[in-house]
């Protein structure tokens, strides 16, 4: 049966060319609407759209009424790490007494923390906090999203993460892509022997993961303190080697190579980008990666914001994402991202919109699929309350201006 979004006040971020995967400098600036429009939904996809004069007869098929409101492609968001175990506020109180993440890091507080308790958590448990935060997400727009490992740090609790990650795949109607990150930090077991745990990840939990299908794609942390551009460049040869694409966190706190390693490699997606040399910037356009900025993160944990405004003007493409993870950013709301991406980064609504609806996607290789209104495309739709424009999303920040979500 076909279903029908009627009397929509403003259909935005359509793109008519299902080919396009990617939107790059001034294209970012740009999202495509109709006023007074209507959506045709069949089977799941958007069957098509266009203005309500236009509207075919419509028998025996259930209308939604979104007067007032503006529909647009729901949230994907690109990079999270929302299987986790306990909050770390404790680390977040320890940072207002001035204290550094480094050095809360170097205590064994962080990643560390966060690997101890989810060792000693169910999978169970760890299943039914996961899905409150994805029930969560969802009410503020996401529809599509990517859940890393990387809390485990043993062979069994990375797959266990892993299998978390599987079932809510199967049980969730949002669309979820799966990352390894074993190389996430090294776990006290393993201190000063780094390379015993890479072997480790490598040897074994990667042809496990294999067998039972358990992740898309592969992540290390590269940066100062945690793993080197070596490590990062032998993480992402072992994922080629097992048919994961790398997605990979560079230059959150110093930039090191990361960029280039990730280039070379083939990285779908280069995440986080704090601190920049304006030869990394240079080197992305060598590149078919997708860079992707963090902007909670960065005021969360007071960093700086990623340099995206420049990236932009000088024509790359940029993905946005929330980072949702209990140490660096324990909130997985997009609309706030896309507040601080305006406001501190200085990208328009569109840019902003277009950077964690289209750009992400890619970044989670599902711009064939999703992140636009196009014919073909599965229907995941954001309808929205009655608001006054789409500029209102980032402006009324911290509010959930979402009234309700359809996937598919
Ligand atoms: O993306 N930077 C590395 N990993 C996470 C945070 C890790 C943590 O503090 O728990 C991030 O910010
Ligand atoms: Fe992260």
């Amino acid at each position: 049966m076909k279903k029908y979004l009627v009397n929509i006040k403003q259909l935005t971020g359509i793109q008519e060319d299902i080919s396009k995967l990617k939107l790059k400098g001034k294209e970012m600036g740009i999202l495509h609407s109709i006023d007074n429009a209507y959506l045709e939904i069949e089977n799941g996809l958007i069957a098509g759209f266009g203005k309500m004069a236009n509207l075919p007869e419509i028998n025996d098929s259930e209308t939604i009424d979104c007067s007032g409101k503006i529909v647009l492609p729901a949230w994907c968001d690109s990079h999270t790490h929302l299987v986790f175990a306990g909050t770390r506020e404790t680390e977040f109180v320890d940072r207002i007494n001035g204290l550094t993440y480094e050095e809360i890091a170097a205590r064994g507080g962080g990643i560390i923390n966060s690997a101890k308790r989810l060792q000693s958590a169910s999978e169970e448990e760890l299943y039914q906090a996961a899905w409150t935060r994805l029930e969560e997400i969802k009410s503020y727009g996401t529809g599509a999203v990517e859940i890393k490992s990387g809390y485990g740090l043993s062979l069994d609790a990375e797959l266990k993460i892993l299998r978390v990650i599987k079932r809510l795949k199967a049980d969730s109607d949002l669309t979820i892509k799966s990352t390894f990150l074993g190389a996430h930090a090294v776990p006290p077991e393993f201190k000063g022997n780094k390379d015993g745990y890479l072997d480790m990840l490598i040897d074994k939990v990667l042809p496990i993961i294999k067998e039972e299908n358990l992740a898309d794609y592969i992540d290390i942390f590269c940066e100062t303190n945690y793993f080197t551009v070596a490590d990062a460049e032998r993480i992402m040869e072992a994922g080629t080697k097992y048919g994961l694409q790398s997605k990979i966190h560079v230059n959150q706190f110093t930039s090191i190579g990361g960029i280039q390693a990730g280039i070379k490699h083939n990285a779908l997606s280069l995440d986080h980008l704090e601190v920049m040399t304006d030869q990394d910037i240079t080197d992305l356009h060598t590149s078919e990666t997708m860079p992707t900025a963090l902007p909670s993160c960065s005021f969360f944990l007071k960093i700086p914001f990623a340099p995206v405004r420049k990236m932009i003007d000088e024509g790359l493409a940029i993905a946005l994402a929330t980072d949702y993870n209990p140490g660096s950013t324990p909130s997985g709301k997009i609309p706030f991202v896309i507040s601080l991406a305006c406001i501190y980064q200085r990208l328009t609504p569109e840019e902003a919109i277009n950077a964690v609806t289209m750009n992400s996607a890619y970044a989670m290789g599902i711009s064939d699929t999703h992140g636009s209104i196009t014919v073909g495309k599965k229907a995941n739709l954001i309808i929205t309350k009655e608001i006054s424009s789409y500029n209102y999303i980032p402006y009324a920040f911290g509010g959930n201006h979402v009234e309700r979500v359809v996937l598919g």
